[in-house]
C-alpha cells in the first residue's frame, strides 16, 4: 500500500528551528469566490463582502517586495477557482524561493489540481507542495458540513488523483483536513480509521472549528470532549509516523517519527488548553512577526484570528514596509510576548508556526508529547479489509461509487 519512495533531504520550515524571527511565512487568501457553503466556514462573513480579489499585478508586487520566506500558505475561498493560480505559485517560487507550499481545497476540482500540481512540479522543481485536501466525514456529514451534494465522490476522486498522479514524488506531500464540529464529532474517530486503512495519506489533521462561522452553534468542542477525542486518535497518528518512518533511511526515520508525534501532542495539548478559554501557550505567539495573512481583497492581518490591521493597497503593495509600518509593530505590542501575552487561540497553523521560533519549548514539548502518545499508542492490526467495509456498510458509503474508484485508481 505504501509506494511513497524516501523523501529528499527538505528544507522545510520546521527543520530550520531559529530563534530570530523573519517574516517566515505568508498566508494568502487567493481568492474570495468559492462553489461551496461550508456551515463552519471561518471566512464566509469575508467572501460576502464580494469585493475584487487582489489582481495579478498586485500579487506580483507584493512578492517582488517580501524577500525570502520559506512557506506560502493558500486561502480563500476556494483556490481552485483562482485561474491565475499556477503563475502566482511560479512568480513567489522564483522571487522569494519558497521552500514549502500549502495548496487546500475542497475537492471539487480533481483534474485542475493534478494539471496544476504537474506543472508545478515541472516549473518549480525544488519546492515542496502540499495538497490539503478538505475531508470533514463520511458521505452524507460532509456533503451536509459542505453543503454541496456530491462533493464527498468529488474530493475523494481528488484524493485518489493526487496519490495516484504523485504517489512516488517526495516533494509532494498529502494530507486530509476535517473540521471538527457538531455534525461530525461523533464519527471524528471512525472517519480517521477508515481514511487510514483506505487512503495513502502522509498525515491527517484535524481542526477545531474556531472563528465566526457561517452557521452559529457548530462549534460545540470543550476542553474534556476534545482531550477525549485527542487521546482516542493518537494511535492512528502513530501509525502515520510509522509511514514516515518508513519512508525514511535509519536515525532520521526513527527521530522524524519522534519528533512528529511529539509535535502533533504539544499542539494537540495547546488546543485542548485553549478550547474553553484562552490560556497562554507556554511560548510566545509569533504572529505578525513570522507571518503575514493577505486576504483576497488586500486587508491584511498578524493571522487569521484578529482583525485586519489595514490593506496591502494603501502601502503600495509593499510587504516590506507593512512589515515595518507603525500599524504592524502596534499590533505585535497588543498580541504582547512573555507574561505580558494576552492573545492566545486553538489555530492549529500559528502553534505550528510559532513552535519553530521558540526552540526551548519545542525540544521539551516533542519529548514530553512523544512520551504521552506513546503511553497511549495501540495497534491498528485491527485495521484491515473487513473493518473497512463494515465502516462503509455503517455510514451507507455508495458501494458502486467506491469501487469505480478504486478500479481506476488502485493505490
Ligand atoms: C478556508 S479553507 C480554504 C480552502 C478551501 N476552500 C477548503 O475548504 O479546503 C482552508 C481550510 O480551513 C478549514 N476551515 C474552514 N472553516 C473553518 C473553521 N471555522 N475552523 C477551522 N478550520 C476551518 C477548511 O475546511 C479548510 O481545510
Ligand atoms: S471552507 Fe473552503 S470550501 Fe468551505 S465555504 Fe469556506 S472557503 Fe469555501
Ligand atoms: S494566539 Fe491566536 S489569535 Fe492570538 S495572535 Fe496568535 S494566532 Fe492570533
Amino acid at each position: 500500500m505504501n509506494n511513497h519512495p524516501k523523501p529528499i533531504s527538505s528544507t522545510s520550515s520546521f527543520q530550520k528551528i531559529s530563534t530570530k524571527r523573519k517574516l517566515e511565512s505568508i498566508f494568502l487568501f487567493v481568492t474570495g469566490k468559492c462553489n461551496a457553503r461550508c456551515a463552519m466556514c471561518f471566512y464566509s462573513g469575508d467572501m460576502d463582502i464580494k469585493k475584487e480579489d487582489l489582481t495579478f499585478d498586485e500579487m506580483k508586487k507584493i512578492s517582488e517586495t517580501a524577500g525570502e520566506f520559506n512557506r506560502l500558505w493558500l486561502s480563500g475561498g476556494e483556490p481552485t477557482l483562482r485561474t491565475d493560480l499556477p503563475e502566482i505559485l511560479e512568480m513567489f517560487y522564483k522571487n522569494n524561493k519558497i521552500k514549502d507550499i500549502n495548496f487546500p481545497t475542497n475537492g471539487l476540482m480533481p483534474d485542475r489540481v493534478v494539471e496544476w500540481v504537474t506543472r508545478f512540479r515541472r516549473n518549480c522543481p525544488n519546492c515542496m507542495i502540499t495538497v490539503s485536501v478538505s475531508l470533514d466525514g463520511f458521505e452524507e456529514t460532509h456533503d451536509v458540513q459542505r453543503g454541496v451534494p456530491g462533493n464527498f465522490y468529488k474530493a475523494l476522486e481528488t484524493l485518489k488523483k493526487v496519490t495516484h498522479n504523485f504517489g512516488k514524488d517526495p516533494r509532494v506531500m498529502t494530507n486530509i483536513a476535517t473540521v471538527i464540529t457538531k455534525y461530525n464529532y461523533e464519527q471524528i474517530y471512525d472517519f480517521m480509521v477508515w481514511v487510514y486503512g483506505r487512503f495513502n495519506m502522509a498525515t491527517h489533521t484535524i481542526e477545531a472549528a474556531r472563528g465566526l462561522t457561517r452557521e452559529e452553534g457548530v462549534k460545540i468542542l470543550t476542553e474534556a470532549s476534545l482531550k477525549k477525542l485527542q487521546d482516542e486518535v493518537s494511535p492512528i497518528y502513530s501509525g502515520y509516523a510509522e509511514r514516515m518512518k518508513a519512508k525514511t533511511e535509519g536515525l532520521r526515520g526513527k527521530i522524524t517519527k519522534i519528533f512528529y508525534l511529539g509535535l502533533m501532542r504539544t499542539l494537540y495539548n495547546v488546543r485542548a488548553d485553549n478550547i474553553d478559554k484562552p490560556t497562554p501557550w507556554g511560548m510566545d505567539c509569533t504572529a505578525g512577526e513570522t507571518t503575514l495573512v493577505i486576504d483576497y481583497d488586500g486587508r491584511f492581518r498578524s493571522c487569521e484570528l484578529r482583525e485586519s490591521i489595514g490593506n496591502v493597497k494603501d502601502y503600495e503593495c509593499n510587504v516590506t514596509d507593512i512589515i515595518h509600518s507603525v500599524a504592524m509593530k502596534k499590533e505585535i505590542g497588543e498580541i504582547g510576548h512573555g507574561y505580558k501575552a494576552n492573545c492566545w487561540c486553538t489555530h492549529g497553523c500559528w502553534i505550528m508556526s510559532s513552535i519553530v521560533f521558540n526552540p526551548c519549548k519545542m525540544i521539551s514539548s516533542v519529548y514530553k508529547g512523544y512520551r504521552q502518545s506513546k503511553k497511549i499508542n495501540k495497534p491498528l492490526s485491527f485495521i484491515n479489509e473487513n473493518h473497512l467495509r463494515n465502516l462503509e456498510e455503517k455510514y451507507k458509503l455508495d458501494k458502486e461509487k467506491l469501487s469505480q474508484l478504486n478500479k481506476k485508481f488502485i493505490l
